[in-house]
Formats: structure tokens, C-alpha cells, sequence
């Protein structure tokens, strides 16, 4: 590399190589490397064509950005010719670097845009009515009308020239699954993944240049109600967007001659049922093999007794394409034990609770029916436990075709589970073999945490499982029951954590339109997001995370167009608190107050909760006021804030510091928040502290504050009793799930406890993140990677983390917008080993723990400060040595 800069993961809207950009102006964002320490970039150059070779070429005829002294490498706003439909921009970024020098090119990257006018439209929704089904073996459809046969529907037509570009462009009012000649489109499961389709609908775009052939060629695609027309929520209601599927597909094909061929869901369009009796995101599926329309999506194939199609023209409903990473089906989870319940019922354990389906491999008889079963625990008696599921039957069936060895994964359903059942005929289930598929969005690894701990890294892993089972395409609160809604309470507790373990940027900035599209008339953020049925709005820590997760976005990924789009929703909801509680004590209008959701034995006032919310949004407000250049707000916001605070501490703080209430969660939130002065704030941190011990070092926390504990803790110089609080296993803590073998995140501390065993069935969760919030202070501090709030996004590194005496070792890495970041710290009988990694263009604060104010080395020598070690300052802090360095891999040592 020559210690010269190289550009590389090139992205636009956060998404590598992107179909279907429909931002103006779509975000451009890189990443730096550089084996020369201290290495930064002073300008950049953008080059945007039509075509690689008029890149190549150096001829950029869409963008040629000329070179732009700056050191952002992100959220840089696309500024050439304004891109039409269908338009491929090929780009390719240039870098200089400290010394002025210039970086090569960077390999040519690319984004396509969609169809970015209604008028690109011409296809219309096709729907096949289909008889309801007759009652099937086992019971399993009985008083669940909305479980309606998956059709398939499909069209041929012939292509007769050479075929240049080929793009299909398709979406489901449910779920769809795209087939062109014989094999499945793209990778993707669940599409088009869930919004409120009243609202909006995605579409998908897959490049199917490769799979058109001359001759005839065969579109088609199966059909499913996802949660458009399925089961979606409690009670078993379903059709809550419409009463059936319906598919729009739009295949483009461009020809070497110019010419463009358009095949949409039109009339021509046949459909049968087929092998799928039945897919229900929250029943299951029934797939009857015998029933497979062999070829059905290939040439040659005999359609002429297949229905015509229903069709409805579009229409309001806005088109967009897509803005995350779509749902994928993962990675295959083995069997690690298998138990006999009887004479034909299995149970096998894949070690691991986690979301999507079973691969089943079987051989028998045609007609002989496979029963699959799911649950996340098993009773005391070895059956599984499916009570927690409330109404989803979560039950799969297949019907051997009796062809020889059968593999069969449904495609349109997901469980929540660790344990598989199967059941059927002894002779049939003696030859079954499962295993466990992961299906879920397909976000990148940002972070990897391991410590000399198995307790705490078995901790981060139940984490990081929690979070992978729910990020399904919207931040769910549970795979498994009759819910998996997207709670606004549980995504904002969340949500920090979530950046350091998954790169979730793409991921929720989808999700805060969810949020938008489902916010009140009156400016109130809602319970849950999509919006379902009715709307539930403003309750306190759940409408806030309207103002939290925008906030957290800009800090971590320094987004401010997050900040842009949702600022006109944002200002509503903080004009409608203040109009519903002039006093500024969230009295009134908390919706369906959830309060300190499940906290354990501690009741905090909900209006002491909201009353704090309200200010705490305030102040992000203000934050985030200043930082899109709306100074006039910003000062508003922070004398809305001081209002506020005022208030609160003086409906709710005494003259000693005590809180009403006395709970955790009564100190936590004002000390997190800021409301207190320091006097205040100070004999808060006494009462919390004893609180904490008097519970003999015990949590009580729930839902609303458990993320703010060890961080204030923390802040308040007290992380030893954070650490105590980490290393507590007796009931309740992070660890007492982990001594009863938890893989995930539980939704209640008490969700299975020695003494009382299950908690209530109505529920009872073993796959919730929110208690898992605590995952942001594994990183932040006991690894050290932190971000300078004072520079959102990662370009100022703060490394300071607080190694306990009980652990030995901390391996941490985070990848942020900027590139990876590394912290190793170890303890030897030497002394204090510290290593990091940052990367080119940001600079890092290290804060060094040195008491005793021991000689610090780096890389076995004393510290100097010069360009060239990169090392820019260095000064004695408050038993700590705090080296400013840039960027590069540095080894500390300290004694
Ligand atoms: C969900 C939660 C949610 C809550 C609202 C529950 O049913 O599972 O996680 O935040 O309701 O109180």
C-alpha cells in the first residue's frame, strides 16, 4: 500500500451496489485504509458515469465533483445530472491524503436508480381467488379461515433478440416468491418484507440479465399473505392491509438493439394453487408435495387449464424501492441432541433459540404427513413448550411425495425456537433429519466482543442472537408468539446497542418511515410501527423513540438526513406534549403508559417516566437543532429543556436528592437525562447506589431505564458497582437466564426462575433484545470503543476503557462508518497491555488507566508526540494517561 491511502466499500444509501435508489440526491459514503500510521484525507474526488468506460476513460459524463477539499468520507450527497428511471451511475472515488498525495482509484462501485415515476408503472395487481381449504390432518387449519392455498402465477413469453439488460421489478401485497425459467430470483426470503401498505409499498429489483434465453422464457411467482393478509398480532386476527395476495411484477428487458420489451402482470397471467396449502407468518405451513406443479415455472409447461387472473389497477399507494438490506434465509443450525417422546415424536435441540424455519430431510411413502412443531423450551417433563406462543400454532406439515429422498424448507412463515418436534408415522420420522435455518435481515457484522469471561461473552452472544432474531425486516419484539410487532419502546432502548453489533444504519432508517407513516394527526408517535389496526399512540419511552432513534442514527453514524426527514414529524410531537401539559409534567395523554415496563418489584410514577422522556427529547431536539443548522429551534428546545428539568426536579426531587418512588429507575432516568444539578445529582447517585446495595447488588429495572444503569454507574464514577451488577447471577440479573442455559435475551427477568418456574403463558418471551441493552457499555466501556459526542459518526475515537479486576482480557472490534476500530486490553504481571486500532482519517482520544502514574510506552518505547508515530498529544488526566493519536494499529503499555 505504500502508506498511501486506498478507497475502498464504496456505498450509496449504505447499501453495496444498490438496485432501486430512489433518494434525490441518493448518499455516497468509503472507507480509507493506509498502513502508515496517522494518515487522513484532505480532499476527495467523485467521478460519476453512465458507463465503466466512460469512467475508465476518465470521462464522467452524470458527475465529476472536480476535487473537493474535505475530510468527510460519508453522507456525501450525490451532485450531478439529476438521474432518471432505470439510470446505472458507475462511480469511483479518489482520495488525497495528509501529505496531498493522491490515493488510485478506487474500484468502480455502482447504484441503479428504480422506477421513480408512477407513469414507469405499467403492470397492475394480480390476485387468484382460490377455494378455501377443507380441514387438513392434524387439525391444523380448524378455525383459522384466513389460511388460504399459496397460488402460483405465472405468464410465458418469448424474447427473439439478443437480450442486453434484463431487470425484473416486483413486489406483493404478502409475501412473493420470483421464479424466471425454473429458478428462483435472487436470495431473497419474506419480500417484500412489511410496511404499512396503505402507506407505501417496496418493491424489489433483481438484475435478471443472466436468466432470459432466447426462445420462450416463463415469469412467475408464488404468492403468499405475509403480513399484508395473514396473521399478524394477537388474538388471531389476520387481513389486516386486505383480504388476499396480490402480486405486481414489471420485468424489463432492454435488447442489444435498442429496443425495450415490457412483460407485467397483465390478463395474460394464469394461476393454480399448488403444494402450499397454506404459508402464515405466525401458523405455519403446509406444503403438500404431492400437489407440486412440476415445471410450472419453466417452458413447454401446459398452463391452458389454469385461471385467469384477477386484476386491480395501482393505486395511490406510493412505490418505493427498497431502503434496507432485504430478509434473507441464513445460515443452517445442526441438531446437537435428538430425545424420543414417543412412538413417532421426536424432539431435536439445535443448542440455540433463533428465527425462521426447519430443513427437513425424509424419505417415505406418498401421503405420509411430517408434523413440525416449535418451541423455545422445554417443560419439566422434556415436551416442549409451547404455551408461550399464545395463538400462533406455529406448526408446519409436509406431505411426502414419495419420490425417494425429500428436502423441504417452507418459504413463507418464521418461527421462534430451539426446539424442533417432529411427529408422524414411526416408520417415516425414523428417517427425518432436521436442522435449524436462520432467516432474517441481512445486516453486516459491525462488532465481535470476547473477554476472559464465558458468562459475559455467553452475555454478548444472547445479545447479539436477540437482535439477529428480531430484525426482521422491522425491529420485532418477539419471533415466536402471536405478536412480533414493531415496538417503539423496545427499538429505542435498543437501538445504540444494536449499532455496535450489526450495521443497522440502512436497516432503521426504513424502519423510522414506518415510524412516520404511523404517526398520529396530532403529532403523537405511536405504540408500534408499522401501524396495525388501530392506532395506540403517545405512551411515555415508547412515542419518544420518534426523537431517540433519529438522534442515535446521527450520533453513530453522523446522519443528519435522518434528522432532515423525520425533523417536521419530530417538531409535532414535542408542540403536541407541550400543548396537551402546559405545566411541563407529562400529566396527561400517555396513551397506554407502559410505565417502567416489567421492572421487577420497584414501581416508578409513569408521570415522573414521561416527565423525563419529555425532556430528554427536548434536549436531543436541541442537539439536533444545532447540528442541521436550525439555530433559532435550538435555542428553543434547550430552554424547553431547562423548563423541563426545572420542573421535574421540582415535582419529584426532594432537597436530599431522594426521587419519588425511591426506585432504580427514578434516579436513572434524571441522572442519564441531565435533569439534575450537580448538587442534586450527586446525593441521587448516593441513593441509587444504595438502593442497588440494599438489594444486595440487584437490579429492579425494567423496560425504560435498564440500558441507562451501568452507564450512569459509570459517568458517576462508580463502574465497580456496574461490574457488580454485570457479575450478579443470583435472580434477578443478566447472568441468572445464562445459569439456565438462556441462547437469547429473555423478555422478563423472571421468565423461568427456580422458585416459580414458567411465568405466566400470556407473556413470557425467551427472545425480547430490550434487556439486552446493556450491550452498549460492553462496548463503550468495557471494551473503551466510544464515539466523541461532540463529533457524531466516529471520525474522533474515544478509547477508554475500565478494565475490572475480575476480568483478565477484553477483545473488542467495532466497524463503524469510518472503518474498523480495535480495543485489546490484558493485564499481565507486567502491567497493563492496551492495543488499539483506528482507522485512516479518524483520530482517537486513548485514555490510559495509570493510578499510580506509571511510565506509558508505546510499542515498546516511550511516547513521543510527532506526525510520523502518530502521536499528537499527550497529557496526565485523572488517574489516567490520555494520548491523542491518529490513525493506525498502536500497542500501549503501561508499568
Ligand atoms: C411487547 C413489548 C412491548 C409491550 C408494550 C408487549 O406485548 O412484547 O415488548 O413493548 O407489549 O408494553
Amino acid at each position: 500500500m505504500s502508506g498511501r491511502l486506498a478507497v475502498t466499500r464504496l456505498r450509496c444509501d449504505y447499501l453495496v451496489d444498490p438496485l432501486g435508489i430512489q433518494s434525490d440526491p441518493p448518499l455516497l459514503s468509503w472507507e480509507l485504509a493506509s498502513d502508515r500510521r496517522n494518515q487522513r484525507q484532505t480532499a476527495w474526488r467523485i467521478q460519476v458515469a453512465s458507463a465503466p468506460e466512460g469512467l475508465v476513460a476518465d470521462a464522467a459524463d452524470l458527475w465529476d465533483s472536480g476535487v473537493v477539499s474535505s475530510s468527510e468520507t460519508a453522507q456525501i450527497p450525490y451532485g450531478g445530472l439529476r438521474l432518471a428511471s432505470r439510470t446505472t451511475a458507475w462511480w469511483r472515488v479518489r482520495s488525497w491524503d495528509g501529505d496531498g498525495e493522491p490515493s488510485d482509484w478506487s474500484e468502480i462501485a455502482r447504484w441503479e436508480t428504480g422506477l421513480l415515476r408512477a407513469e414507469d408503472w405499467s403492470a397492475r395487481w394480480a390476485s387468484l381467488p382460490l377455494p378455501p381449504n377443507a380441514p387438513l390432518p392434524g387439525g391444523v387449519n380448524e378455525g383459522l379461515d384466513a389460511l388460504t392455498p399459496a397460488p402460483l402465477l405465472r405468464r410465458s413469453f418469448s424474447v427473439d433478440r439478443p437480450v442486453r439488460r434484463a431487470r425484473l421489478y416486483a413486489t406483493a401485497r404478502g409475501v412473493y416468491e420470483p421464479r424466471i425459467n425454473g429458478t428462483l430470483v435472487g436470495d431473497r426470503a419474506l419480500a417484500p418484507g412489511w410496511t404499512d401498505y396503505s402507506r407505501r409499498q417496496a418493491y424489489q429489483v433483481f438484475d435478471v440479465t443472466a436468466t432470459i434465453t432466447p426462445g420462450e422464457n416463463v415469469v412467475g411467482a408464488t404468492l403468499a399473505p405475509g403480513w399484508f393478509a395473514g396473521y399478524v398480532g394477537w388474538g388471531e386476527r389476520a387481513r389486516h392491509y386486505g383480504t388476499e395476495p396480490q402480486l405486481l411484477v414489471q420485468l424489463e428487458i432492454d435488447h442489444e438493439d435498442g429496443s425495450r420489451e415490457i412483460v407485467v402482470t397483465d390478463g395474460s397471467w394464469r394461476g393454480s394453487d399448488g403444494p402450499v396449502r397454506y404459508g402464515d407468518l405466525l401458523m405455519g405451513e403446509y406444503h403438500d408435495a404431492r400437489r407440486a406443479r412440476t415445471g410450472w415455472d419453466r417452458a413447454g409447461f401446459d398452463d391452458s387449464g389454469w385461471q385467469p387472473v384477477r386484476l386491480s389497477g395501482l393505486n395511490a399507494t406510493p412505490l418505493v424501492g427498497d431502503l434496507a438490506e432485504p430478509v434473507r434465509a441464513l445460515e443452517l443450525l445442526p441438531s446437537i441432541a435428538m430425545t424420543t417422546i414417543d412412538e413417532g415424536t421426536v424432539i431435536h435441540d439445535l443448542g440455540q433459540n433463533l428465527t425462521g424455519w426447519a430443513r427437513l430431510e425424509v424419505h417415505g411413502p406418498a401421503g405420509a404427513v411430517v408434523r413440525l412443531r416449535f418451541g423455545e423450551r422445554l417443560t419439566d417433563d422434556g415436551r416442549l413448550y409451547v404455551e408461550n406462543l399464545r395463538r400462533a400454532r406455529a406448526t408446519d406439515t409436509y406431505v411426502l411425495a414419495g419420490t425417494g429422498p425429500e428436502v423441504w424448507e417452507p418459504r413463507f412463515t418464521f418461527h421462534g425456537f430451539q426446539y424442533i418436534e417432529i411427529s408422524g408415522d414411526p416408520n417415516v420420522i425414523a428417517t427425518a433429519t432436521v436442522s435449524g435455518r436462520f432467516v432474517g435481515s441481512a445486516t453486516t457484522t459491525a462488532g465481535t466482543f470476547v473477554c476472559s469471561s464465558e458468562d459475559v461473552n455467553q452475555l454478548a452472544r444472547n445479545i447479539v442472537w436477540g437482535q439477529r432474531d428480531n430484525f426482521l425486516s422491522i425491529p420485532t419484539d418477539c419471533p415466536q408468539r402471536d405478536e412480533r410487532l414493531g415496538w417503539l419502546g423496545d427499538a429505542q432502548v435498543f437501538v445504540r446497542t444494536a449499532t455496535t453489533n450489526m450495521d443497522v444504519a440502512a436497516f432503521f432508517r426504513k424502519w423510522m418511515v414506518d415510524v412516520l407513516d404511523a404517526q398520529r394527526d396530532d403529532g403523537a408517535f405511536p405504540d408500534v410501527a408499522p401501524r396495525l389496526g388501530t392506532l395506540n399512540a403517545s405512551a411515555p419511552a415508547w412515542a419518544d423513540c420518534g426523537v431517540i432513534v433519529p438522534w442515535t442514527l446521527w450520533q453513530v453514524y453522523g446522519d443528519t438526513r435522518v434528522i432532515d426527514e423525520s425533523w417536521p414529524a419530530m417538531s409535532r410531537y414535542l408542540a403536541y406534549l407541550e400543548r396537551r401539559n402546559p405545566d411541563g409534567l407529562w400529566v396527561d395523554d400517555r396513551g397506554n403508559d407502559y410505565g417502567d415496563w416489567l421492572s421487577i418489584d420497584a414501581e416508578t410514577s409513569k408521570e415522573l417516566i414521561g416527565t423525563a422522556f419529555w425532556a430528554y427529547d427536548a434536549s436531543l431536539m436541541g442537539a439536533m437543532a444545532r447540528a442541521t443548522g436550525r439555530h433559532i429551534e435550538a435555542d428553543r428546545y434547550d430552554r424547553l429543556f431547562r423548563w423541563l428539568a426545572d420542573a421535574f426536579v421540582a415535582a419529584y426531587v426532594a432537597d436530599d436528592g431522594r426521587i419519588i418512588g425511591d426506585t432504580q429507575t427514578a434516579y436513572l432516568l434524571p441522572l442519564h437525562f441531565g435533569l439534575l444539578p450537580e448538587d442534586l445529582a450527586t446525593r441521587a447517585v448516593e441513593h441509587l447506589v444504595a438502593n442497588i446495595r440494599a438489594r444486595g447488588n440487584r437490579l429492579t429495572t425494567g423496560f425504560v431505564s435498564v440500558a441507562y444503569l451501568c452507564p450512569v454507574l459509570t459517568a458517576a464514577g462508580r463502574p465497580d458497582i456496574a461490574f457488580d451488577l454485570l457479575f450478579q447471577d443470583r435472580f434477578p440479573s443478566w447472568l441468572y437466564p445464562i445459569r439456565q442455559g438462556a441462547t437469547t435475551i429473555w423478555e422478563r427477568w423472571d421468565g423461568w426462575t427456580e422458585a416459580d418456574g414458567f411465568q405466566d403463558v400470556g407473556m413470557n418471551s425467551f427472545n425480547h433484545y430490550s434487556l439486552g441493552s446493556v450491550g452498549e457499555w460492553l462496548y463503550r466501556t468495557v471494551a473503551g470503543i466510544d464515539n466523541d459526542p461532540a463529533v457524531p459518526g466516529f471520525a474522533r475515537v474515544r478509547i477508554a476503557p475500565i478494565p475490572d479486576h475480575r476480568l483478565d482480557w477484553v477483545r473488542a472490534t467495532y466497524h463503524g462508518i469510518r472503518g474498523s476500530i480495535a480495543s485489546h486490553w490484558e493485564r499481565t504481571a507486567g502491567g497493563l497491555h492496551l492495543a488499539v486500532e483506528i482507522p485512516a482519517n479518524s483520530t482517537a482520544e486513548i485514555v490510559i488507566p495509570n493510578s499510580e502514574g506509571a511510565t506509558v510506552r508505546e510499542s515498546g518505547s516511550e511516547i513521543s508526540i510527532s506526525e510520523t508515530n502518530g502521536v499528537i498529544a499527550v497529557r496526565e488526566g485523572d488517574g489516567s494517561t490520555v494520548v491523542t493519536i491518529g490513525s493506525g494499529s498502536y500497542r500501549f503499555t503501561v508499568g
